[in-house]
């Protein structure tokens, strides 16, 4: 078949208007140091990362989700919700330098704790340590605050606790913020595709893991239940993650629910592109193409991916 004819009739597409950057920052004034497991990610000091961001907007991608690295790490996580923290500060120059830019916060204490876990944790009985729900809720609104109040449009809880969405969006909208938006990380599951993100981020738990509040693979009723909960409680937006061993769980979401929807194509699913990609056994611009376009396919609207910007200069119209 002709390609304008097979074009005429296919369903689905993926421009660079769908897609949404993940970028991490730093307190520091500039530098940025390549993440190993990564190829072509980076930890970027504040004027870096302005830099990176004027190349998205470039390039045509029209948003971007940050992760802070702060520099000392505590117990509780004080470093999310720091006026000048990393993130607080990189929103607030973003929206200054590129008013049109569509900025998301990734809401979660994993970063900012020297535990490395996403919550408070205490002693619970048999002297196991457990994460502390509910005392959890309250930092998290502080840190959706603090985003929003720098300027974020949307924020992204990624922490798993119960009751996150209703606890942010009651504070969002007491502090007169009601326009920011909620993006729910609703079913995230505990996924070995998020190890180069921990090395990325600093954020691999100390002890433990994260199995208690992320979800478990084989669920997938779950997963619904989740969205469901999410919706009611106040976001705006669902998404799935990892994205693609999970195109079912998009699917269904997408047939029950009406909310934008947005797949997550984590850390490894770039990682492993990029090494076989590196070793001459894939053609990994072709992989990262059917692999995203897997994602539109399966229901989603938007798609975080570490490949944006590649794929926007690759393809300016969509493919
Ligand atoms: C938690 C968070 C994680 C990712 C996004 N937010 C890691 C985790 O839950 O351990 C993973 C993203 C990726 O692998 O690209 N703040």
């Amino acid at each position: 078949m002709r390609p304008a004819l097979r074009a005429l009739a296919r369903e689905a597409w993926l421009r660079p208007a769908n897609l949404v950057a993940p970028l991490f920052v730093t307190e520091a004034a500039r530098g940025r140091r390549e993440i190993p497991s990564m190829p072509g990610q980076f930890q970027l000091g504040q004027g870096d990362l302005l830099k990176e961001a004027e190349e998205h907007a470039r390039a045509g991608v029209p948003a971007l989700l940050l992760f802070g690295l702060p520099a000392r790490k505590d117990a509780r996580g004080s470093g999310a919700w720091a006026r000048n923290g990393a993130v607080q500060r990189a929103v607030r120059a973003l929206k200054r330098r590129f008013p049109g830019l569509v900025v998301m916060t990734d809401v979660c204490l994993c970063e900012y704790t020297s535990h490395g876990h996403c919550g408070l944790v205490r002693r619970g009985r048999g002297g196991a340590f457990e994460i502390a729900n509910d005392p959890t809720l309250e930092l998290l609104a502080r840190t959706a605050l603090s985003h929003a109040e720098a300027g974020a449009d949307v924020v992204a809880p990624s922490d798993m606790m119960d009751g996150r969405v209703a606890a942010i969006r009651a504070a969002l909208d007491k502090a007169g913020l009601g326009n920011t938006a909620i993006l729910s990380y609703a079913a995230k599951y505990a996924s070995a595709f998020y190890g180069p993100f921990r090395e990325a981020a600093g954020s691999a738990p100390s002890f433990g893991d994260r199995r208690s509040h992320q979800m478990d693979p084989g669920n997938r009723r779950e997963a619904l239940r989740e969205m469901a909960l999410d919706l009611e409680e106040g976001a705006d937006m669902l998404m799935v993650k990892p994205g693609l061993a999970y195109l079912d769980i998009l699917r269904e979401a997408r047939d029950r629910f009406e909310a934008p929807l947005a797949a997550y194509s984590v850390s490894a699913e770039y990682s492993m592109v990029k090494a076989a990609a590196a070793r001459g056994w894939v053609d990994g611009g072709a992989l990262r193409d059917e692999i995203l376009l897997s994602m539109r396919r399966a229901g989603a609207d938007l798609i975080l991916t570490y490949f944006a910007k590649e794929y926007a200069l690759d393809h300016p119209q969509g493919a």
